[in-house]
């Protein structure tokens, strides 16, 4: 039994000579500002499961190993927390958030919140986002640039607010547009970004600091989504097929529905969760079938199959190379660099250590993408590798794991398959960017460095 006295006289990031023995200010700044080759050269030094010390978080072992996150994945859930290990995003979506709940409120809100990404409702929302991303495309001019992760922001948030919220066209949808995506630009500077890490630097120092201007955006934010909620209430509209109606007319086990401030705070984390993450996923795709003509032309040759516009959203869903691209996509550069980090709520063993209660586990989405054990020359974008053998989802985890994976998983590959088909079919694209694009820090998600610049060429029909 190796004890855990023996991972410790591995070499820990704090004693590690040239450029390791930094304090850990400068250690997290680094792993903010330049985070593959910081990770890269981690494990390189340190193998597959590692301590690291970063400000604002706990000591914690970054693990890439698929056997290390099979043994954690499938552990009894209750051995862990994951919420409490979340707080660096509770000022963006509220301490009753699920993703900063734990134990049975975590369950409860889980069960409530997962039916509508899932089974026939997906279909009634495939119209809904071909009808957003058709009158988000018809904007572009051809010639002019476009920067692709605005554009598909634009799509992704206006999808979450109708399929999600409920929402119709109208002036509180377009206020609620406008003052979320000025919020998360606070954070869409790798160097603004340490506003989230640095509790310190949290002060509202007047509507021109930078915390001051983000504070006053999520009250104009709030009174948006509080004015809906009521006017929901007062109409009597909580029967649709929305999540909204779906929470407001839910009761928990004493009969009592959601306060005001729970229901706010499970949109926030559906907005937060769900819009920007699929919009850099949609953006490094598009970057990827530009950049490499071979991807674009078997995709094309794929898509021209069947009659995009009329096929069953369904259909376009199980196109296997259209499924392929995706999942490279997100392999390469996966948005989300780390699962949520798993807390020991008791001592525990993992891969024969002995690890001690209120550890915390982190499972390296990024480095465990990038073993070429695992994928051959990791960093070459290749979609034939999904269509050559399965990968287990202790080696491809884009969307986490276990009682943590991502609620949203299949609704987003679902959302990505159908843009992207639309897109391709009715544009012809030429990408502006001549040197390839690296991920650089928004928030807590990784984004392609500029957003990635397309111009439409042609439009085809
Ligand atoms: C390409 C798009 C997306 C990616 C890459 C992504 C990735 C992730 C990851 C890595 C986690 C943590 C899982 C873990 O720790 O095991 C997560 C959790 C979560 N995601 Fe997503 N996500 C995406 C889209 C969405 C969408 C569309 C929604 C909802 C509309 C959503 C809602 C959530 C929620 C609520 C959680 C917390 C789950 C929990 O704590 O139980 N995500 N996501």
């Amino acid at each position: 039994m190796i004890k855990l006295k023996e991972i410790t006289s591995q070499p820990t990031v704090a004693q590690l000579p040239n450029g390791f023995q930094e304090s850990k200010w400068l250690q997290t700044i680094k792993i903010i500002l330049q985070p593959l080759q910081n990770l890269e050269n981690l494990r390189q030094r340190y193998g597959d499961i590692f301590y690291s010390e970063f400000n604002s978080f706990p000591t914690q072992i970054i693990i890439s190993d698929p056997q290390a996150i099979q043994e954690l994945f499938t552990a009894d859930p209750k051995l862990f927390e994951s919420g409490s290990g979340n707080e660096i995003i509770q000022p963006l979506v509220g301490g009753n958030s699920l993703i900063l709940l734990d134990g049975d409120r975590h369950v409860q809100q889980r069960k409530l919140l997962m039916p509508p990404f899932h089974g026939e409702r997906m279909r009634a929302y495939g119209q809904i986002i071909r009808d957003i991303t058709e009158q988000v495309s018809s904007q572009w001019t051809v010639g002019k640039p476009f920067v692709a992760r605005s554009s598909m922001q634009d799509i992704s948030l206006q999808v979450i607010l109708r399929s999600v919220f409920g929402l119709k066209e109208g002036e509180r949808y377009q206020q609620i547009k406008q003052v979320l995506v000025e919020m998360l630009n606070t954070f869409n500077h790798p160097l603004s970004a340490t506003l989230l890490f640095f509790k310190s630097l949290q002060k509202d120092l007047g509507a021109w600091s930078p915390w001051g201007k983000f504070v006053r955006r999520r009250q104009l934010l709030d009174q948006l989504i509080y004015q809906e909620i009521n006017e929901r209430r007062e109409q009597g509209k909580i029967d649709g097929e929305d999540i909204l109606s779906l929470l407001m007319s839910a009761r928990d086990e004493a009969g009592q529905p959601m306060t005001d401030v729970e229901l706010r705070d499970e949109l926030m984390t559906m907005l937060f969760a769900g819009h920007e993450t699929t919009a850099i996923a949609l953006a490094w795709a598009l970057y990827w079938i530009h950049y490499l003509p071979e991807v674009r032309e078997k995709l094309l040759q794929e898509l021209n199959s069947i009659d995009i516009t009329n096929a069953d959203p369904m259909a376009i869903a199980q196109l296997p190379y259209l499924n392929a691209v995706c999942c490279e996509t997100l392999r390469i550069y996966p948005v989300a660099f780390f699962c949520f980090p798993r807390i020991l709520r008791t001592d525990m063993q993992l891969m024969g250590y002995d690890l001690p209660k209120g550890m915390y586990l982190s499972v390296c989405v990024y480095l465990t993408h990038q073993r070429p054990d695992i994928y051959p020359e990791p960093k070459r974008f290749r979609p034939e590798r999904f269509l050559e053998r399965q990968f287990s989802p202790y080696e491809f985890l884009p969307f986490g794991g276990a009682n943590r994976r991502c609620i949203g998983a299949a609704f987003a590959m679902f959302e990505m398959k159908l843009v992207l088909a639309n897109i391709l079919s009715h544009y012809s694209l030429e990408l502006l960017d001549k040197v390839p694009l690296q991920p650089v820090r928004r928030g807590i998600v990784f984004a392609p460095s500029g957003g990635v610049h397309l111009a439409v060429k042609e439009k085809l029909s």
